[in-house]
């Protein structure tokens, strides 16, 4: 088993944010936002829902859960002042500010009380996150019982070979940005035993947690 290697935890340069939002996720964002709408039960998903989204970056998943979802409102959080920047202009060009609010603050110490969020949704922010049980710990603090967690993340690979495939199968038609930093994010993720582990710090079941793909695991749970 190759060991987690960090990588910085905030994207705040203006070449980070652009880079990022210049990537074409929208396949992956797609398909988080209609898992997670598949998981969320119609009763806690109405007009007057707040979603929290951590880790926002250019806000491309609160864009796309609007389009696909008419109701229901997006607390948008980053500590990175540039993909804040990029997410206001993304937000205002998709003329969705009514639905989507942004904030500026530290997944690891949210400013909102607790029981606050029908459903807390994050895609990609844990393996940036050098004490992830802390944020996880914060995710749950701020939901209501019966509401909806999905986090979705990168996996950590098993060795050196097959992070480098998985680099090839992903990202061969990428810019060397792109391949480099998302080699270095499977250097930085978890793997589905470390997050069974925050589960149970966090009195979750472990059975919440699925990997999902060849290079993700999926966090979906209600909280009991
Ligand atoms: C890989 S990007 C993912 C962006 C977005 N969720 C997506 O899927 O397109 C990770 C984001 O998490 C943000 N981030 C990292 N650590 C953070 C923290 N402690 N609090 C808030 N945001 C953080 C970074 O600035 C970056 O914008």
């Amino acid at each position: 088993m190759i060991p987690r290697r960090l990588e910085p935890e905030v994207m705040d340069t203006q070449h980070e944010a652009r880079e990022y939002d210049e990537m074409d996720h929208s396949g992956v964002n797609e398909l988080f936002v209609s898992d997670f709408l598949s998981a969320c039960p119609q009763s806690i998903l109405n007009d007057s829902s707040d979603i929290l989204d951590l880790g926002t970056g250019t806000a491309l998943i609160p864009i796309e859960f609007c389009r696909q979802s008419k109701q229901g409102n997006i607390t948008a959080i980053d500590l990175a002042d540039e993909m804040l920047k990029l997410a206001k202009a993304n937000i205002e060009r998709a003329d969705l500010s009514a639905r989507v609010r942004l904030i500026k603050c530290d997944a690891k110490q949210l400013p909102f009380e607790n029981d606050c969020f029908s459903v807390v949704i994050s895609n990609s922010i844990i393996h940036h996150i050098p004490e992830p049980l802390v944020a996880m710990r914060d995710m749950v603090r701020v939901l209501k019982l019966g509401g909806l967690l999905f986090v979705r993340d990168l996996m950590r690979p098993d060795s050196v070979d097959q992070l480098e495939a998985l680099v090839d199968q992903h990202t061969s038609n990428e810019t060397d940005y792109s391949r480099q930093l998302f080699r270095q994010s499977l250097h930085a993720a978890l793997t589905v035993s470390e997050v069974v582990e925050m589960l149970e710090g966090l009195h979750l079941p472990r059975e919440a947690v699925v990997a999902t793909s060849d290079r993700h695991w999926t966090v979906s749970t209600l909280l009991p």
